[in-house]
């Protein structure tokens, strides 16, 4: 379904009513079991999707499905804690439409993480990636249908989705606190089921370095409607066919928990200096 400009600022209004002259600058997406961050936010004003205008509710577990608005290392955010993935049966403008509802709303920046598999074999589950780039080639768009030039133009440029001045923020950060952090492109394929170890080994070769169902929708749309990105992927898997054994949904949740100090501590670090 594709949504008019209508429908977006229905939305918008909504929220902004609740919002009382607060005006988010950054939006967040955290993904799977990482949305304790959202928990973390103060003076927090909150909206379920389910009571938004044409939101979805999220449906994945780890993902609480509403929004938080406040303020995290003296920024005002607006986090999503959950987001919707093309799996669970939205079409790619349902899967984006927070994000343009948030940039409606004053939002200038996007912060997505999520947990990932890993396919390039020199790293380890566990590990945190910088984003520098994304592969989508093999689904359709979050643009596609008539464009709402309120948002961006027909055909946007994509050659720095990730902005580089926060690739270079999170760089420093990261070495200023000790915490590697790997630096690659997010292939993303659509699930449910994970890939298996052809579609690893073909990613591989197109040039990914981790494998996951969610985040690049997003991101197009944010593009598009001329936010700055930064995203950070937690490796919570060696993807398929690399070791000799299942992937599990438990593994992922597992990666994510082990992993929330340092994920949570980077991300707060660079909203700091952002
Ligand atoms: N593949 C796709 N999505 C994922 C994976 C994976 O291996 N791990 C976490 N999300």
């Amino acid at each position: 379904m594709e949504f008019t400009m209508d429908q977006y600022r229905e939305s918008a209004d909504f929220l902004r009513a609740q919002l009382k002259g607060f005006t988010p600058k950054i939006a967040m997406v955290l993904g799977s079991g990482l949305g304790g961050l959202g928990d973390e936010v103060e003076h927090p004003i909150f909206a379920d999707y389910k009571d938004i205008p044409h939101f979805k509710a999220s449906t994945a577990p780890g993902h609480k499905g509403r929004l938080v608005f406040g303020t995290l290392e003296g920024q005002n955010v607006a986090v999503m804690q959950g987001r919707m993935h093309h799996y669970e049966g939205y079409s790619y403008e349902e899967v984006t439409y927070a994000v343009r509802v948030l940039r409606l709303l004053g939002c200038e920046i996007l912060i997505v993480t999520n947990a990932a598999g890993c396919v390039n074999t020199d790293w380890n589950a566990g590990d945190l990636m910088l984003i520098t780039d994304q592969i989508k080639m093999f689904s359709e768009s979050p643009l596609r249908g008539e464009n709402l030039p309120e948002f961006g133009v027909r055909f946007p440029d994509a050659s720095h989705l990730y902005t580089p001045r926060f690739q270079q923020l999170a760089r420093e950060t990261a070495a200023e606190r000790s915490i590697p952090l790997r630096e690659g492109v997010y292939f993303y394929c659509y699930g449910p089921q994970y890939e298996t170890p052809a579609e690893i080994r073909a990613a591989r070769i197109l040039g990914g370095d981790a494998v996951g169902m969610s985040t690049a929708p997003e991101v197009i749309a944010a593009g598009h409607c001329g936010m700055e990105v930064l995203g950070i992927t937690l490796l919570s898997n060696m993807a398929a066919g690399i070791l000799d054994q299942p992937l599990s949904e438990q593994e992922v949740l597992d990666a994510a928990e082990a992993a929330r100090e340092k994920f949570t501590g980077l991300i707060r670090a660079c909203l700091r200096k952002m």
